[in-house]
């Protein structure tokens, strides 16, 4: 097998083509989207701290001058949205939206939120167990993080429901090479999720609550278009991976009895553990990035105005870093995965998404001690954002 995001095959297990490419063509192009793919840890680690690259290049130049085409009007919506918020754009623009939002997710700040994040994992759980099990994934997985985020930003529990499949839809844009109906389920996500956010900072500017919006809404150096773009990354980002992560990670458990059972023998390895599943199944498999000046990248010339693709998968089994890099080892101490990304844009919510997985994980470890895979899961057709589409399982 070679490296192909749109084979379910690959998608289902690319650990092997990553050794490959690591051992034999850690930098090397791909021609069906023209990007760089680069496989081994410390060329990710390095090039996501490289300032000589961006996640935008439209801070120093238009698409013509960069050499690309500009995208087409129907999108405007889209990039309108997402071109708002800091993980689109580079300082100085970037330093000034994480600022606006950074004390929100302090490890202090988060911490406090603990206790309400177990009692919403002990009411999901407590249904789940009671039930005899079920989709894991839309049970406890995927309630959890919208439920803690939603609350946080204070969207109003009636509406929760809608939060999920606009991200869904917006996340599509993200693969490679989107379908045309893809892009077109994206842009509508976009304006109809950008509509209900402005009418919820509205009232929330008339009328402030204690949540993230009323304050974010107080802000008179956000744009409307900044705020709202901040409000649809955080309830992106501040769900999807988790998910992925949970319902990936059962299943890395599920296929490594022994290691579920040191688990659950000693629980103290949570914390070690969740790190652990986030690097051996790496729920975000690449990032990318846009070349803003020549680089070279392990002896290969890159020039300005290509993309290249971070394969963190593969990063994250690099056996040059990792100790039996195949092998799940809930108490691995020695873990420098990549899963939270580097440099500027490192993940805003990692001590969130760490606090609400080793809540979720021990209170299913605690709660259902016979807790066993019903069938096989079946992966979700996405490639970057990787994981499946449900996880049934039994808790006699
Ligand atoms: C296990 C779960 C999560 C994983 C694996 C994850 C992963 C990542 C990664 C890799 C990036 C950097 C992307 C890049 O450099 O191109 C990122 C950025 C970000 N994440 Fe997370 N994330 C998770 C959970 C969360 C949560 C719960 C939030 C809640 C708010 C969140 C909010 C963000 C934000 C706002 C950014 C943009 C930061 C910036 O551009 O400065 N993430 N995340």
């Amino acid at each position: 097998m070679r490296f192909d995001p749109w084979n379910p095959d690959f998608v289902a297990s690319p650990y092997t083509v990553y050794d490959e490419l690591r051992r034999e063509a850690p930098v090397s192009f791909f021609e069906p989207t023209g990007q760089w793919l680069i496989a081994r840890h410390a060329d990710v680690n390095a090039l996501l701290r490289d300032r000589r690259l961006g996640r935008s290049y439209l801070h120093l130049a238009t698409h013509e001058e960069f050499g690309r085409e500009p995208e087409p009007d129907f999108q405007e919506p889209f990039w309108r949205v997402i071109r708002a918020g800091m993980l689109d754009v580079e300082p100085p623009v970037h330093t000034r939206l994480r600022r606006l939002v950074s004390k929100a997710f302090t490890p202090r700040m988060v911490e406090s939120m603990r206790p309400r994040v177990r009692a919403i994992v002990e009411g999901l759980v407590d249904d789940f167990v009671e039930k005899g099990g079920g989709d894991l994934i839309a049970e406890v997985a995927e309630p959890l993080p919208v439920t803690v985020i939603a609350e946080m930003l204070g969207v109003p529990d009636a509406d929760r429901h809608l939060l999920r499949p606009w991200s869904a839809d917006i996340c599509g844009m993200y693969e490679l090479n989107p379908s045309q109906e893809a892009q077109h389920t994206a842009v509508t996500a976009a304006a109809e999720f950008s509509d209900y956010l402005k009418g919820l900072a509205r009232a929330r500017r008339a009328a402030p609550g204690e949540d993230l919006i009323s304050a974010l809404a107080q802000i008179e150096e956000l744009t409307e278009d900044e705020l709202v773009g901040t409000c649809v990354l955080l309830l992106n980002a501040g769900h999807e991976a988790t998910v992925n992560v949970t319902g990936n990670g059962w299943w890395s458990l599920f296929r490594n009895p022994s290691e579920l059972v040191r688990l659950r023998q000693d629980l103290s390895l949570l914390p070690t553990a969740v790190e652990e599943l986030m690097r051996y199944d790496t729920p975000l498999q690449m990032f990318e990035r846009w070349v803003l000046e020549d680089i070279e990248v392990g002896g290969v010339a890159i020039p300005k105005g290509v993309e290249i693709a971070l394969l963190f998968g593969s990063a994250n089994r690099d056996p040059e870093v990792f100790d039996r890099p195949d092998a799940l080892d809930v108490g691995r101490a020695d873990n420098p995965h990549i899963s939270f990304g580097a440099g500027i844009h490192f993940c805003l919510g990692a001590p969130l998404a760490r606090i609400e997985l080793v809540e979720s994980f021990g209170a299913l470890l605690r709660r259902a001690p016979d807790i066993a895979l019903v069938e096989e899961p079946e992966w979700n057709p996405g490639y970057i954002i990787r994981g499946l589409r449900s996880l049934d399982v039994s808790c006699e």
